[in-house]
Order: C-alpha cells, then sequence, then structure tokens
C-alpha cells in the first residue's frame, strides 16, 4: 500500500520564542524538521513526503530538506495546523492518487522511534481508518473551571497523551478535512464523523517540542539515541579515550 507522510511545520514557535519558526531551530546541529523528515524515510515504509512550510519560506525549507538528501515537497502551509494539513493532503493527492495510507506528523515530535511509525503504518493496513499512538497518563489530571476551580478529577486509567504520526485510510481523511472544521490534531476531526479512532503504543521520545525545556529534553534524548546508534566496536574506541 502507498504510504504517503504529511508534516505540518508551518507554525511560528511562539511558545518556544526562537528567532526562527520551530521547525527550523536546531538540535545537536540539525533543523528539527531534518529529524523529523529522516525519522519517517528511515522507517521504510514512507514513499512521499509532503511538508507544508510557512509561506514566506518554501524554497528554504525545500533547498534543506535536498540538501539534507530528504526528498520531499514542500508548499505553503496554512492560517491553523488543520489548514496546513488540509493543503498538504491535497497536493499529496494531485501527486500520488492511489495513495492508501496518509500518515500526519508533527514536525515539533521530531524524535519518533521508527518503530512507533511502522506500528501505526500496520495497524492501518490491518484495517482500522484511523490510528493515534499514545502513551499512559501519570499525573492525576483535574478539570477547572475559568476561574481555575476544580470541578472534577477524570480516572488517570482512562486517559491518554497523544502523540504523532497519526495513521489514517487516505479516503478516511479526505472525509474528515471535508469537515472544513478545525482541531488540534487530525484524529479529532475523524472522531466527529463518528469514526472509530484505534491506538497503538507510543513513546517518550515522541514528546512534542513546545518550549525551551522541551528543546532541552530533546536535546538530551538525541544524544542517547545517537549514542546508542553507534556500533560496539566505536563506543568502546569511545570509552578507551574517555569521549
Ligand atoms: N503548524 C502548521 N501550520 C500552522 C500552525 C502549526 O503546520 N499554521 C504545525 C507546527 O509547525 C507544528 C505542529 O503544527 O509542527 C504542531 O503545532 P505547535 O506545536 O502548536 O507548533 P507552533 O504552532 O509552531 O507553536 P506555537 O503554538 O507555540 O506558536
Ligand atoms: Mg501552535
Amino acid at each position: 500500500m502507498s504510504v504517503v507522510a504529511l508534516v505540518p511545520a508551518a507554525g511560528r514557535g511562539e511558545r518556544l520564542g526562537a528567532s526562527v519558526p520551530k521547525a527550523l531551530v536546531e538540535v545537536r546541529g540539525e533543523p528539527l524538521l531534518i529529524h523529523a523528515v529522516r525519522g519517517l524515510l528511515d522507517a521504510g515504509r514512507v514513499r512521499h513526503v509532503v511538508v507544508a512550510a510557512p509561506p514566506a519560506l518554501v524554497d528554504a525549507t525545500a533547498k534543506l530538506l535536498a540538501d539534507a538528501g530528504l526528498p520531499a515537497d514542500v508548499i505553503a502551509g496554512g492560517a491553523d495546523r488543520t489548514a496546513s494539513v488540509g493543503l498538504a493532503l491535497r497536493h499529496a493527492l494531485d501527486v500520488i492518487p492511489d495513495t492508501r495510507v496518509v500518515l500526519v506528523h508533527d514536525a515539533a515530535r521530531a524524535f519518533t522511534p521508527p518503530a512507533v511509525i511502522r506500528a501505526v503504518i500496520a495497524a492501518v493496513e490491518a484495517g482500522a481508518r484511523a490510528v493515534i499512538p499514545v502513551l499512559p497518563v501519570a499525573d492525576t489530571v483535574k478539570q477547572v473551571d475559568t476561574g481555575g476551580v476544580v470541578l472534577a478529577t477524570p480516572d488517570r486509567s482512562a486517559l491518554r497523551i497523544v502523540q504523532t504520526p497519526q495513521g489514517f485510510d487516505a479516503a478516511t481523511l479526505v472525509s474528515a478535512h471535508a469537515l472544513a472544521d478545525s482541531a488540534t490534531d487530525d484524529a479529532g476531526l475523524v472522531e466527529r464523523l463518528g469514526i472509530p479512532v484505534a491506538t497503538v503504543l507510543g513513546h517518550p521520545h515522541a514528546m512534542k517540542i513546545t518550549t525551551p525545556f522541551d528543546l532541552a529534553i530533546a536535546e538530551s534524548v538525541l544524544a542517547v539515541v545517537q549514542q546508542s546508534e553507534r556500533s560496539p566496536v566505536e563506543q568502546s574506541s569511545d570509552r578507551k579515550q574517555g569521549v
């Protein structure tokens, strides 16, 4: 089945507060967008990647990806995340009309492990129309009113933190975006159609980079991932040299 990945990367990153849009902020010397697209391609199943970039940065983003040797189409994103995904989806279906599986993956979740990406694709291929990676909630969560007074304590065991990539059967995602509604994730639109959304286990490394604190965590996450990817011989030579 043809798998296409859409990467919304057109946000400004206001909460991060960097001098460039968040997708272009570097972690260990490379922009988040490059890490995210490389992760998708490294999973080994994605045929085509479409990136939604800030409109003024389409050419610069395309050059960045090309220079990194990562094949991807870059289009101008929209006013919010849902609009950016909708525009990327339209482009993807124009370019690859026989697309069967669509992944939607935030550039801000640049370190999702390839195994999670493959698990999402596998669940769609096994028949789910919408699939999201999730993690259990570690903290107690309260619902509050507009004044901050607690209204309720939802049962944490029934709550999940949601990550990306989210995977969809292409026709389902097209119907969801045809609602012309907005949501913080694409599965939220699918839910409005009454279509069940399945879950697979996510991973802490698929955290969303929102604040400077998250960026600091991401630096450490990537250091650990890069170290574990090195061969045992390289690691032992590092130890001998006291690296
Ligand atoms: N996004 C997008 N188009 C927009 C807004 C957001 O493609 N108009 C993307 C972001 O680039 C990001 C993802 O959607 O990869 C998730 O959004 P978020 O984490 O909120 O990123 P930003 O909107 O950039 O950050 P902020 O809300 O802090 O400004
Ligand atoms: Mg945002």
